[in-house]
């Protein structure tokens, strides 16, 4: 589904991305852990063309996307998800939903007057999946709330749901469970999961918290100072002593 072959971002002196090569698999959740600067955000950067390589070639469904711009990326099925989140909070729920699909033909003004069926048509399938998506992520009596007002796994939770309305094949999830009470965690992971099995699609996250790791993962990159050190089972790899050398100082 995604492959990067000798990717490398260097900014001034440091080696962010040092010659990395990753492969991720359609309909599989694969993880990419490492210690603080090890290059994580860099690697979803390049992927979703807000950095460009300085070498290397980023293939999604095979095709090269090496240095297209995000918006042009993110139409070929990549969705991403931010670690803060992203919620308009002054908007309601429904209403950052609802700003999440592609292709609205009310955004051209002509359309409204000279194609009112086509928009009208839009925005009916859009509010219906918008109500979809929120009980997706169970979050059914939220509609008229402001995103504002949410407790933040809520607003986790509505971050989920408008990257679902967008359509996404490919989902980069920057640190899902950070932040979170437990219970919110075991609500997202069962999310994930349903992401995957229910609606075919593919998961790479960035993510500290070992016991999610082991939980979720089919396959595990770990890197440390730009390049990729250990992959593998979740198992295999944090039976590795250079991951718990990264992560427990011993
Ligand atoms: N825009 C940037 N300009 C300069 N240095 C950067 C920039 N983005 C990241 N870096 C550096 O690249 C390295 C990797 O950063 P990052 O990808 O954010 O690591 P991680 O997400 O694994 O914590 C760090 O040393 C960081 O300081
Ligand atoms: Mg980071």
């Amino acid at each position: 589904m995604l492959r990067l072959d000798h990717v490398t971002k260097h900014f001034g002196g440091v080696k962010a991305v040092d010659d990395v090569s990753l492969c991720f698999k359609e309909r599989e959740i694969s993880a990419i852990i490492g210690p603080n600067g090890a290059g994580k955000t860099t690697i979803f950067n390049l992927i979703n063309g807000f950095l460009r390589p300085d070498s290397g070639e980023i293939l999604f469904k095979t095709k090269p996307i090496t240095g297209l711009p995000p918006r042009r990326i993110a139409s070929c099925g990549m969705g991403r998800m931010f670690q803060d989140n992203r919620n308009f909070g002054t908007l309601t729920c429904l209403e950052n939903i609802l700003l999440a699909k592609k292709g609205n033909p009310g955004e051209n003004p002509l359309n409204s007057f000279f194609a009112p069926g086509k928009v009208r048509r839009f925005e009916n399938s859009n509010l219906k999946d918008a109500r979809k998506w929120l009980d997706f992520v169970d979050l059914p009596n939220m509609e008229n709330v402001p995103a504002g007002n949410l407790s933040y796994g809520q607003q986790k939770l509505l971050a989920f749901a408008r990257l679902m309305a967008a359509e996404p094949e490919f989902l980069l999830l920057d640190e899902p469970s950070a932040g979170v009470n437990p219970t919110m965690i075991g609500h997202i992971l069962n999310l994930i999961k349903r992401i995957v099995n229910d609606e075919g699609k593919t998961v790479v996250l960035i993510e500290h918290d070992m016991s999610v790791i082991l939980k979720v993962t089919d396959l595990v990159y770990f890197m440390d100072d730009g390049r990729v050190r250990t992959f593998g089972t979740p198992e295999d790899v944090l039976a590795d002593k250079r991951v718990h050398e990264a992560y427990l100082g011993i």
